[in-house]
């Protein structure tokens, strides 16, 4: 690593000491010292006490500005002040109640009439959602396989735990890749019923149709997938999906578990393409979990009791539906998440200019309240194997300097974005490009220090 980033390192173990003590403790208890993986980052992850706003506050007192925002949670901001007023009330009054709640009608009909869906399935995080969807397509189809794209995750459920991540040298033929099973534990069985495809490569999702379509029970994606960065589908690659899902009668799946809170109307609305069925979880509770899946009646009315299973304790419980309700009808709003777009499109630009006068090896790709910055000598990254071209020690340096800088500009992984909430200013956005303009100048000087390794 350069010199730059070694000095930063050390400014930044003085003024995390207290995380660097909890960690400590906490991996006596809990491997990693994390309760989800990807919180885990080197040389010990960041703990936090308290949001408010767009601001966090680390163990060590730091402020931040975050535009992580719980790994995009957060379109709400930390505890909006018309949520807590709400929630003081639920709180009062029962938080679950062993039987159905009243309101979860309510909520159903405000997610049908905004997304566009005809029935829902509440549950309580994302990784439920998706695997409820595959296996509503799989019952409605008869059908074992599911299709996915290479670089695209949807949780933690073993069926589509296959290629998320996969190295280079596992990953196999570019338009044709091998299934690589994300974790251990997954059986060889499960992995093999789990095709996978590039994203961006409508050519290759028709060979292997033609090979296995009529195996194929649901083809799911991220229609902007997010867990590769910030990656657009190419004009005409989402309804090229739609025709061939039609073709095969295979159900189509939209994850927008962290699209729905990037547009007012999900990303189906933006592209207007339909999907069969679609999850969302994350931003719609405000920061309550909560998850669904919802979709065409045809599909699913599959879901009858002691035939397909769909069930949860705490699913819809009064908390989440009451945090559901308010945050979809009075916080993010049309209007409220239009400002958002502008000033997401105000932080997108103002990179683009920095890099375009530092002419640093980096893109910027954005859409809705997403977006973020790949160090890159590639023109676009389009899919899993170009997103591999992105340079992991230059941004590491742009993650440390921001963090010491008091700006968290996303989660701690280059497959990461930026989320922009309707509680941040333009003040906050002015903030983070002063420190982005401070590291574009540092990446240059880089250049001749630790040459970035060529796009392949
Ligand atoms: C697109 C997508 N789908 C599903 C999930 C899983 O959601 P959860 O972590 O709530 O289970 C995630 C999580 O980041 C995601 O990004």
């Amino acid at each position: 690593m350069s010199s730059v980033y070694d000095a930063e390192m050390k400014k930044f173990m003085e003024r995390t000491k207290r995380s660097e003590q909890i960690y400590k403790e906490s991996v006596k208890v809990t491997p990693f010292g994390v309760h989800s993986n990807y919180r885990f980052f080197e040389p010990y992850p960041l703990y936090f006490t308290r949001g408010k706003g767009s601001r966090l506050w680390d163990a060590d007192g730091n402020e931040y500005i975050d535009f992580n925002l719980a790994f995009g949670v957060l379109v709400a901001g930390h505890s909006h002040p018309i949520l807590v007023e709400a929630m003081k009330e639920r709180i009062e009054n029962g938080t679950i109640l062993g039987f159905e709640f009243e309101d979860s009608h309510k909520l159903a009909r405000i997610i049908c009439e905004r997304f566009r869906v005809d029935m829902v399935k509440f549950s309580s995080t994302g990784g439920e959602a998706t695997s409820y969807a595959i296996r509503f397509a799989r019952a409605y189809t008869g059908r074992k396989k599911i299709l996915k794209f290479e670089g695209c995750y949807h949780g933690f459920g073993d069926s589509l735990l296959v290629s998320v991540k996969p190295s280079k040298a596992k990953a196999g033929h570019h338009r044709f890749p091998n299934q690589v099973p994300a974790s251990q534990g997954i059986l060889e069985e499960v992995v093999k019923n789990t095709l996978v495809a590039p994203f961006n490569d409508l050519e290759a999702v028709e060979t292997i149709m033609k090979t296995h379509g009529n195996e194929v029970a649901g083809i799911i994606l991220e229609p902007i997938p997010m867990n590769m960065g910030f990656v657009l589908p190419d004009p005409g690659f989402l309804k090229g999906l739609r025709d061939i899902a039609s073709e095969y009668n295979s159900v189509l799946i939209f994850d927008e578990v962290k699209t729905c809170g990037k547009f007012y109307g999900g990303a189906a609305e933006y592209f207007k393409v339909e999907p069969d069925l679609v999850t969302m979880g994350k931003a719609i509770a405000g920061g309550y979990p909560l998850s669904l899946v919802a979709g065409k009646k045809e599909i699913m009315n599959c879901v009858v009791p002691g035939v397909v299973s769909h069930a949860g304790t705490f699913n819809s419980n009064p908390l989440c539906i009451t945090a559901g309700i308010v945050t979809l009808t009075r916080i993010l709003t049309k209007d409220a998440i239009a400002e958002a777009i502008r000033l997401s499109e105000m932080l997108a630009k103002g990179y683009q200019d920095i890099i375009n006068d530092t002419k640093i090896p980096a893109i910027v790709q954005w859409a809705g309240t997403s977006g973020t910055v790949h160090f890159t000598k590639a023109k676009k990254i389009k899919d899993w194997r170009s997103f591999l071209t992105s340079e992991v020690a230059r941004w590491m340096l742009y993650l440390i300097i921001m963090l010491n800088r008091g700006v968290v500009p996303m989660a701690p992984g280059p497959d990461e974005q930026w989320t922009v909430s309707v509680q941040h200013t333009k003040e906050d956005i002015k903030k983070h490009l002063e420190v982005f303009k401070e590291i574009a100048e540092h990446v240059r000087r880089l250049d001749k220090e630790m040459p970035m390794v060529e796009a392949i």
